[in-house]
């Protein structure tokens, strides 16, 4: 079982982007259904209180200004990835969402981030990458490609671990997977090939394995800062789970978004500052 929680939360910094212009007008995962109609004051509203409860938390939050017509890009995490204060930029796998590549890369850049990387390859930034201490786990399957995880890893400096989805509704490492710290996990193992099952007990041996309902309704596309863990209200059997083990739970009603297939991690990317 996951190991008991560390003394102190880390204080983190986030990007997060205003759900200004949210709506689901296309269908690039299973969640999304245009038909269905979305409520954007109501997106709006579970968005501010997530980005509150951020900041209530003692993190730092930044935002992103909205582009109009990117109904997508409150979800900042599939923005780029940051480590080490290296910025590797985002490749959108969709023509929809292509252009909120740049439109991240540019707020790095204006906010003073001077390594930056316009990537080869399609990838969808901490959407399929999440940086443990030792490594950072990858994803392939639906959106990232593995030549960009190759990529990552020589721009970066930090050893990737490769992993393969394979059920379409977790079509995102981080609608699968989440760090509980830099040297803990929890993951719904049926979202990952065989192989990849088997890297990721190889691992993680005393991971939290969480089930197909906490998945379901995205309780794993959650952000942990190694004592509070800020996740979908609807999993509340991972959140027994997680308060048994000693973490602060803080549930989070965000089923607007989720219509689009993200919950509260897809809205929150992590700023790893060189000294983070
Ligand atoms: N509609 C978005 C897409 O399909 C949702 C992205 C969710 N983000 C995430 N990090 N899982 O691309």
């Amino acid at each position: 079982m996951a190991r008991p929680v560390g003394s102190a939360p880390v204080a983190r910094h986030y990007l997060m982007c205003r759900p200004t212009y949210f709506a689901v007008e296309y269908a690039i995962n299973p969640w999304m259904d245009p038909d269905a109609g979305v409520d954007r004051t109501r997106a709006i509203r579970q968005w501010e209180e997530l980005r509150d409860l951020h900041l209530s938390l003692g993190h730092r939050v930044s935002e992103v200004a909205p582009v109009e017509g990117l109904p997508d890009m409150v979800f900042a995490a599939n923005g780029g990835l940051v480590v080490d204060g290296r910025v590797y930029g985002a490749r959108f796998a969709s023509a929809e969402r292509t252009p909120e590549g740049p439109a991240y890369l540019d707020w790095f850049r204006k906010a003073g981030y001077t390594e930056t990387r316009e990537p080869k390859h399609v990838n969808e930034g901490e959407g399929d990458f999440i940086t443990m201490d030792d490594v950072i786990l990858a994803a392939t399957g639906f959106r990232t490609e593995a030549a960009a995880h190759q990529e990552a890893e020589r721009f970066l400096g930090r050893p990737v671990v490769t992993l393969q989805l394979t059920d379409p509704r977790f079509y995102h490492l981080d609608t699968a997977l989440f760090a509980l710290s830099g040297e803990q996990i929890a993951y719904y193992p049926g979202a990952f090939s065989a192989g990849s099952r088997r890297v990721l007990r190889a691992l993680y041996p005393d991971a939290l394995l969480a089930t197909e309902e906490d998945a379901a309704v995205l309780g794993l596309n959650a952000v942990c800062d190694g004592h509070d863990v800020v996740m979908a209200a609807e999993a509340t059997a991972l959140a027994g789970r997680l308060r048994a083990l000693g973490y602060t739970v803080h549930p989070v009603e965000l089923d607007e978004l989720r219509k689009a297939g993200g919950g509260a991690k897809c809205c929150t990317l992590v700023l790893r500052d060189a000294s983070v």
